[in-house]
């Protein structure tokens, strides 16, 4: 499968990338709080494939020390062939030299670990949703 990134907002299909989202799936968002959410953000990441949006991801960053990576996903039928590991790369490729955090979804772990992130052993977040959030396995 042929790829192409794009490191931009513009020309995004919020629609398509709210439904990404949700099928990936990394939950439901609305498609003007998503453009919002990404457009705020320091970095981007869009991959495309045959003409569709495959996989996405933004990171929030200081520039100086400090990033964080979030929503990054994949369309479930282009999972497994490296659009994730191209999403991460190249958010990370703009943070050369910083420290990066995130969290990863329960489970998906490994797959950070596979490009140098490593656990936190004081990593402590103030959850919005907080009971949501322990539910689903973030938090204790
Ligand atoms: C997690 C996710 C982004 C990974 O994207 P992907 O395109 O499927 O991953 P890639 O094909 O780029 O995988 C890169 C490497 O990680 C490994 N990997 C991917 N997902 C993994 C998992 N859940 N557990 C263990 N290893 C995993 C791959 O086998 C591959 O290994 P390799 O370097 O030995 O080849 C994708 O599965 C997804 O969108 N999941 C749903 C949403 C989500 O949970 N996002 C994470 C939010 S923190």
């Amino acid at each position: 499968m042929g790829w192409t990134v794009r490191e931009t907002t513009d020309g995004v299909d919020w629609d398509e990338a709210a439904e990404l989202v949700e099928r990936a799936p990394l939950g439901t968002r609305d498609p003007r709080d998503l453009r919002a959410a990404f457009e705020a953000s320091a970095h981007v990441c869009f991959v495309y494939g045959e003409g569709r949006l495959l996989g996405l991801g933004r990171a929030l960053s200081d520039g100086v020390w400090q990033g964080g990576i979030y929503d990054v996903c994949v369309l479930p039928e282009a999972q497994g062939a490296g659009v994730g590991r191209a999403v991460v790369s190249a958010l990370l490729s703009r943070m050369e030299g910083l420290t990066v955090i995130l969290f990863a979804s329960p489970g998906k772990e490994p797959f950070y670990e596979r490009l140098g992130f490593r656990r936190m052993k004081t990593g402590m977040g103030r959850f919005a949703r907080y009971e949501e959030r322990r539910e689903q396995g973030y938090v204790e």
